[in-house]
């Protein structure tokens, strides 16, 4: 487990991770969100040992990370794919990173496997590769040690499609083996299909931690939008049950507190005709907007909502 308490970093004026508390399990994929600038990749070097906290504690297993006797080992992580000198060979870099962490040498090839890369292209220079290769190579370092934890900074980041629903899966496949694995995004679309947990920040502060279908229930305001050649009919039988009933934009009603199916059957119940009933969901990224203005985390141009209001 990964666990901060109180975690707080500041950088002069900067409060960039301000009393974060969370814990992070084994067995799921937990999301790190929250718009640029929220913290995360702070957090994450926190983590790491890359920075040391203003206050408060984060420790990996029980431990700070500096005190693991194998880090690699321990923690896989991927902070910036860049991070590799671009004159080595893919295999090169692996082969020199178990080495020097005692990481039997077959692992090179099993994780260049792991990650897609061909051994041909293992051999060519790093300095030739494609944000996506470059991409593959990091997740490659970080599995090297076959580690427990995996920490990954924005990893979809710039990738195409097909490189995200690889890194998707794997991450998956990787908690499903029963490893703790974080990963951070400001991309909440992506998160809501990769994450089955969340840890929310805005501004250095935690905003939620909760599972990702919780979070979007418990902040959705869901609704059907119903269409019928009795409009007003219609909205006087499901005023009567309670439901709120709102003119949408494109001229339909927009009805919250009954389901598609109630709906429809109480249409049916009096004789009226439905033209369309559709169920909307908001999605991650409209919640997270709708909570961050809520709370006045939420940054436009450079001023919170709560400020803007002001
Ligand atoms: N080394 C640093 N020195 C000064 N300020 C920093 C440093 N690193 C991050 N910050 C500031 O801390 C805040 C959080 O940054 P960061 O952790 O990179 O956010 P995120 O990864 O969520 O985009 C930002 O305001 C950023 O400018
Ligand atoms: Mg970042």
């Amino acid at each position: 487990m990964i666990e901060a308490h109180d975690l707080t970093k500041r950088y002069g004026d900067t409060t960039a991770v301000d009393r974060l508390s969370f814990t992070v399990r084994p067995g799921r994929v937990t999301g790190f969100l929250g718009p640029n600038g929220a913290g995360k990749s702070t957090t994450m070097r926190l983590i790491l040992g890359l920075d040391s906290p203003s206050s408060g504690t984060v420790t990996v297993g029980g431990r700070r990370y500096r005190e693991l006797a194998a880090p690699l080992r321990a923690v896989g992580s991927l902070l910036d794919a860049k991070g590799v000198h671009g004159g080595r060979s893919a295999h090169q870099h692996l082969a020199g990173l178990a080495a020097s962490n005692r990481i039997p040498r077959r692992r090179v090839d099993a994780v260049l496997e792991l990650v897609g890369l061909p051994p041909a292209t293992a051999r060519e220079r790093v300095g030739g590769f494609s944000l996506g290769m470059g991409q593959r190579l990091g997740i490659a370092a970080a599995l090297l040690g076959d580690p427990e934890v995996l920490i990954l900074d924005e990893p979809v980041n710039g990738l195409d499609t097909e490189g995200i629903r690889w890194i998707r899966d794997l991450m998956k496949s990787l908690a499903a083996d029963g490893r703790t694995v974080f990963l951070s995004s400001h991309l909440m679309s992506e998160m809501e299909l990769t994450a089955d947990h969340l840890i929310v920040i805005g501004r250095g502060r935690l905003l939620a931690d909760t599972t990702t279908r919780d979070f979007i229930e418990t902040n959705s305001r869901a609704h059907t939008l119903v269409r019928c050649p009795e409009p007003e009919k219609l909205r006087g039988l499901l005023e009567v049950t309670g439901a709120t009933v709102r003119l949408d934009a494109l001229g339909g009603w927009r009805v919250e507190g009954p389901d598609a199916a109630t709906i429809g059957d109480l249409a049916r119940e009096h004789g009226l005709a439905i033209h369309e009933l559709t169920p909307v969901h908001a999605s991650l990224e409209d919640v997270y907007t709708a909570m961050a203005q809520d709370s006045g985390e939420y940054r436009t141009a450079g001023r919170t909502q709560q400020e803007t209001v002001r």
